[in-house]
Parts: C-alpha cells; sequence; structure tokens
C-alpha cells in the first residue's frame, strides 16, 4: 500500500472555471524526501490540501476521482483521522500556534488523542531535543522569532507521529541561514524516524541536496514524477522557469558548451566526488 495515492483526481475551486488540479495521479512511498516543486499558481499548495482532507471536505469545490491516505478515502475519513496519519505545516505557522505557550502547544494534539501522560512526557522531551526548542518551553508563540515558531509548528505535529510530514513553503519568512537549519533538521527528522517528508519550496538550492524524489508540477497537472537523478537530467525540469539550483544552472551551461558530459550533480558534494573521480 502507497502511503499517499492520487487517482485521475480533478479539482476546481468552487468560483473557479478552470480545474486547479488536472488529472493528477500520484504515488507516494514510505521514507522518501520529496520536493514538490511548479511555478507560482501551478497548484502545489492545493495539491497539499488534499492529502488531509481539507480539499475537498473544508474547501468547496468539484472533483472527480479519489485521494487515498494509507487506504483511507480523504473525502470520507474525518480530517482528524487523516491528520494522525499526516501532519501539514503551512505557510504561516503563527495562524497554526493556538496556545499560550510552546510545551503546551506541543502536549494539545495529544491532549485531544487521549495520549497517556508518561507517553507524552517521553514523546515530548524527545522532540523538543530534536528541533532544538528546549529554551522555548515556557515562551508563548507570539514572542517567537520565525524560524523557531516553524520549529515549534514542526514539534507540535511530529509528536503525533505521523507517517507523513508535508511543509508548505517552510523557509519563506526565514534568512538563508535558518533556511538552512530548517532543512537540515527536517532531513534529520525523516532518516532517524522513517517518514515521509515533502517539502514544497521555492529555494531549490536548499532542498535539492537532500531530496530522493522531485515531483514537478506544472499548471494544475503533475509534469514528472520520479527520483531525484532523472528528474534533474530530464527534459521538463529545463525548461520549466523554476528558481533552478546554481549548481545546475552551471553544469547545464558546462554541458552545452561541451566541457562537461556526465549527469547533473544534485549538490557540491556531487560535483566534487566526479572532478575527485574524473583526475
Ligand atoms: N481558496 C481558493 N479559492 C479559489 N482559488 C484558489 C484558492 N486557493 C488557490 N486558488 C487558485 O488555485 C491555483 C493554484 O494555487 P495554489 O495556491 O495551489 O498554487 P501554488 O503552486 O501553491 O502557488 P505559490 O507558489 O504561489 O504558493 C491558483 O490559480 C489560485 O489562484
Ligand atoms: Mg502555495
Amino acid at each position: 500500500m502507497h502511503l499517499i495515492e492520487f487517482h485521475n483526481f480533478y479539482f476546481r475551486y468552487k468560483k473557479n472555471k478552470e480545474y486547479q488540479l488536472n488529472e493528477i495521479n500520484l504515488k507516494i512511498d514510505e521514507n522518501k524526501f520529496i520536493l514538490l516543486c511548479g511555478q507560482t499558481g501551478s497548484g502545489k499548495t492545493t495539491l497539499i490540501r488534499c492529502m488531509n482532507g481539507l480539499i475537498p471536505q473544508f474547501y468547496p469545490g468539484f472533483y472527480r476521482g479519489y485521494v487515498k491516505v494509507l487506504g483511507k478515502d480523504t473525502a470520507e475519513a474525518p480530517i482528524a483521522d487523516l491528520s494522525t496519519e499526516i501532519g501539514i505545516v503551512f505557510q504561516n505557522p503563527e495562524n497554526q500556534l493556538i496556545s499560550m505557550n510552546v510545551e503546551h502547544e506541543i502536549a494539545f494534539g495529544m491532549e485531544n488523542l487521549g495520549i497517556p501522560r508518561e507517553e507524552m512526557e517521553k514523546r515530548i522531551k524527545e522532540v523538543i531535543k530534536l528541533t532544538e526548542i528546549e529554551h522555548l518551553l515556557d515562551k508563548a508563540p507570539f514572542e517567537l522569532s520565525g524560524g523557531e515558531q516553524q520549529r515549534v509548528a514542526i514539534a507540535s505535529i511530529l509528536v503525533l507521529e505521523p507517517k507523513i510530514l508535508i511543509l508548505d513553503e517552510p523557509t519563506a519568512l526565514l534568512d538563508p541561514s535558518m533556511a538552512d537549519k530548517i532543512i537540515k533538521l527536517l532531513k534529520k527528522i525523516q532518516t532517524e524516524k522513517n517518514v515521509t517528508i515533502i517539502i514544497s519550496e521555492h529555494r531549490m538550492d536548499l532542498v535539492v541536496p537532500y531530496a530522493d524524489e522531485i515531483i514537478l508540477l506544472d499548471n494544475a497537472k503533475i509534469l514528472e514524477h520520479g527520483k531525484r537523478e532523472e528528474v534533474l537530467n530530464g527534459e521538463n525540469f529545463q525548461r520549466l522557469t523554476i528558481n533552478k539550483p546554481v549548481i545546475y544552472s552551471v553544469f547545464t551551461t558546462l554541458k552545452s558548451e561541451q566541457l562537461y558530459k556526465e549527469k547533473i550533480p544534485a549538490s557540491i558534494d556531487e560535483a566534487i566526488r566526479y572532478f575527485q573521480n574524473y583526475k
């Protein structure tokens, strides 16, 4: 069974004439780090809203086909049930933080699920260490910086032990060094907890080095979904007008000048390895 499966899925918001998701077929498997990319307005946030039932249950509109999360149809399963399998951090985490202090914010979801106190304490201890927010527990969410809020939002979802964690532009409000820290943290969470993480992100330089797979969304359609190496070396990626990684642009130029013939590296480390072997 796939963690997430879209089958011939179409959706348009009630007010719109055109479909915002068009003939979507997509399968997401366990323990993957996945980059979701596409131009602004291509449908990334809309696709993410389908993954926990917000679409079609919360956003009025028309749909065809189905989306299943761990075998449960997202049009029918209660959103609260789906939320225990799949945690989503939307773009402005402060809208998601509702408690008066961070510790309660993290405990809140578990209290609703009736998780025993001992187990709650164990999980809280573990996630605050992983996300490095021990020093923030007594603070109110509105007293935190964007990066700190992002960490708290991630921690409050991780304690629920979802199998899938989705982040919609997690670095949009962060400076480059905090953005880098958050992405590295997410990679660490993925490998330590064996969860699948899907990140929609415009700053591709940050995510591509860690991604296992890339999904390209273009004008409401899945243009391609595959292993990072295949997508990066394909024509679809080249054609899309998105903010490509610097290393990608350098190596495609080298290729077009016939100075480089190998696969395009996904990171500086990969490029270095190539030149070490080349000597
Ligand atoms: N609540 C809504 N009601 C009506 N139309 C919407 C709604 N949300 C998004 N849309 C439309 O759906 C299309 C896809 O938007 P979406 O937000 O999914 O794109 P995106 O890829 O996430 O863009 P960005 O990179 O700017 O976040 C756009 O044309 C947008 O105007
Ligand atoms: Mg979006």
